[in-house]
């Protein structure tokens, strides 16, 4: 049981994933660079954090000095530990000149154990940077394929992770949202499978969705993400139209961050995150050097 929070010491952060409702509710709504880099900088003592249980850790790890919360600490990204520490050592072991690349929707755990931290948004710019030839991109394979064709100085090797909301989703839904909307382009996350991908007019992370669809002439998109990503997609492009290319294309966990919860947070009802300290040490390096090659 945490203290009460007083609304003006909390910086209230929310995924583009949570519920409408939440991010009507927080001071800024991002992907999961933004959200990292926001808590990073902010002043305020305390990060309520409306994401899965990764995004709190790592701002924890990122503002050790700061209070920070979880409305719903078992909400968890099922990707987040498709990876092993003995995955890790082996690949260590056999292969020479090598960076350990994970994705930022991983434990702490495994953060500890890593190179460097990357989010969807940044990966290409980070891993171009690294002076390592060989890259052991964990736990995403979808968004590993998707970087290592776009980097082909580099030798890749892939971890067996998966988003099993994003993987889910196929060419033959795809070609039937097309069929329904001809006039719309295919905007994807990098978590989708090669086949929707190849289809897709745009790869990248949510923040580059909203970007790329507030950028276009064209009158609608097909989407192949979280729906909550609609809400933003319609508040910044309010004459566009948008269609998911699944009928339910929702990941569970974010939905659990109710405003209820968010609210019990301020009542003293949350439980603050705490990572243990030699981990976060170390998960700590990984992240900054996320910030640092990231800018
Ligand atoms: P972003 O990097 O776009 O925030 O995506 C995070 C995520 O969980 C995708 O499923
Ligand atoms: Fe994790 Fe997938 Fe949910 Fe994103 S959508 S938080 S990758 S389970």
């Amino acid at each position: 049981m945490g203290r009460q929070i007083r609304r003006e010491e909390a910086l209230v952060l929310a995924h583009y994933y949570a519920p409408a409702a939440v991010q009507a509710a927080a001071d800024f709504v991002g992907d999961s660079f933004a959200l990292a880099r926001k808590a990073r900088a902010s002043e305020k003592p305390v990060i309520v954090f409306c994401g899965v249980s990764f995004m709190g850790e790592s701002a924890k790890i990122l503002c050790p000095e700061k209070e920070v919360y979880l409305p719903v600490p078992d909400a968890r990204c099922a990707m987040a530990d498709m990876a092993s520490a003995e995955e890790i050592a082996g690949m260590r072991a056999r292969v020479p000149d090598l960076a350990v690349v994970t994705y930022i929707n991983s434990s702490a755990r495994l953060k500890a154990l890593s190179d460097v931290i990357v989010t969807s948004s940044n990966t290409v710019k980070i891993v171009s940077r690294l002076k390592e030839k060989n890259i052991y991109f964990i736990p995403d394979r979808n968004l590993g394929a998707h970087v290592s064709a776009q980097l082909p100085q580099k030798h890749f090797y892939f971890g067996r992770g998966y988003c099993p909301i994003h993987d889910a989703t196929t060419a033959a839904e795809v070609r039937a949202a097309q069929a329904a909307h001809p006039e719309a382009p295919l905007l994807a996350h990098p978590e989708c499978p090669a086949e929707v991908r190849a289809m897709a007019a745009f790869v990248g992370s949510t923040e580059g969705i909203i970007s790329y669809a507030e950028g276009s002439g064209a009158p609608a998109f097909l989407i192949a993400t979280e729906e909550g990503t609609l809400y933003e997609l319609r508040r910044r492009c309010p004459k566009k139209q948008f269609f998911l290319t699944r009928e339910s294309f929702v990941c569970g966990d974010m939905k659990k961050i109710t405003p209820a919860a968010l609210e019990a947070v301020f009542r003293g009802e949350g439980t603050p995150v705490e990572v243990p300290a030699d981990v976060a040490a170390k998960a700590a390096a990984a992240l900054e050097r996320m910030l640092e090659l990231g800018a």
